[in-house]
């Protein structure tokens, strides 16, 4: 029995702090054991006791680190649940700050933007946008950019892009039909773009985008200017 409890604490219990008091308790008892008399058994009933005692107390503890650890990984799974598999809906929009030429638009870990539909006021003059990517994925997994390019250009730019890779952002270089375009990101990171409306042309319909391969039949939505 004595062997048998030395083995099972020093294999599974061994970073509680009564392994020490267990483990003394062990080599008194032996000891003990070999000198025989009945002095030598009281001495050894002791320390059984105080070696049941430890016992309980090394499990109450482990138990406690169980639960502790359990604690964690559910509070950990949440966490993830929340985050890769929420349904809500993505958080919208422009000019949030007040500003309607300040525009937000959030992506995550889906093939998704925030808003389907942009508009802004004529009046802008300069528009600035920031993409902002809340999801875990690396770039090279859910990378996200924002372009705006005319509604008719999306096929032929978004398939010449592709030849870029990821360090060309999925996009073709010197294509003048890009109106405005952040660079691909990953989740955590940010992005931001500044454009003036006089780029755009009037009687034309816009898009913006995600080049991202895959990405673009999904992710886009209309930019007009009103007034
Ligand atoms: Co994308």
């Amino acid at each position: 029995m004595s062997s048998n409890f030395s083995r099972v604490s020093a294999l599974s219990l061994a970073p509680i702090k009564n392994i020490s008091l267990v483990l003394t308790a062990l080599a008194v008892l032996s000891l003990s054991a070999c000198g025989g008399g009945d002095d030598a058994k009281s001495a050894a009933n002791a320390v059984k006791d105080d070696m049941a005692k430890a016992a309980e107390t090394v499990k109450e503890e482990v138990a406690d680190v169980v639960d502790d650890v359990k604690e964690e990984v559910e509070k950990a799974m949440d966490d993830m649940d929340h985050s890769a598999m929420s349904t809500e809906p993505p958080t919208a929009v422009g000019g949030d700050d007040g500003d309607p030429c300040n525009i937000t638009v959030t992506v995550g870990d889906a093939i998704a933007f925030s808003t389907d539909a942009i508009s802004v006021p004529s009046s802008c003059g300069t528009v600035n946008v920031t993409l902002t990517h809340t999801g875990k994925l690396p770039a090279q997994a859910m990378g996200h950019n924002w372009v705006l390019l005319p509604e008719d250009s999306l096929a032929e730019v978004a398939g010449a892009g592709m030849g870029s890779g990821l360090e060309g952002n999925y996009l073709p270089a010197d294509e003048p039909r890009i109106v405005a375009a952040t660079k691909i990101i990953g989740g955590g990171e940010s992005a931001s773009v500044s454009f003036s409306l006089d780029k755009l042309e009037d009687g034309r319909d816009y898009i913006f985008v995600c080049t991202f391969p895959g990405h673009w039949n999904i992710m886009k939505g209309t930019f007009s200017v009103s007034g």
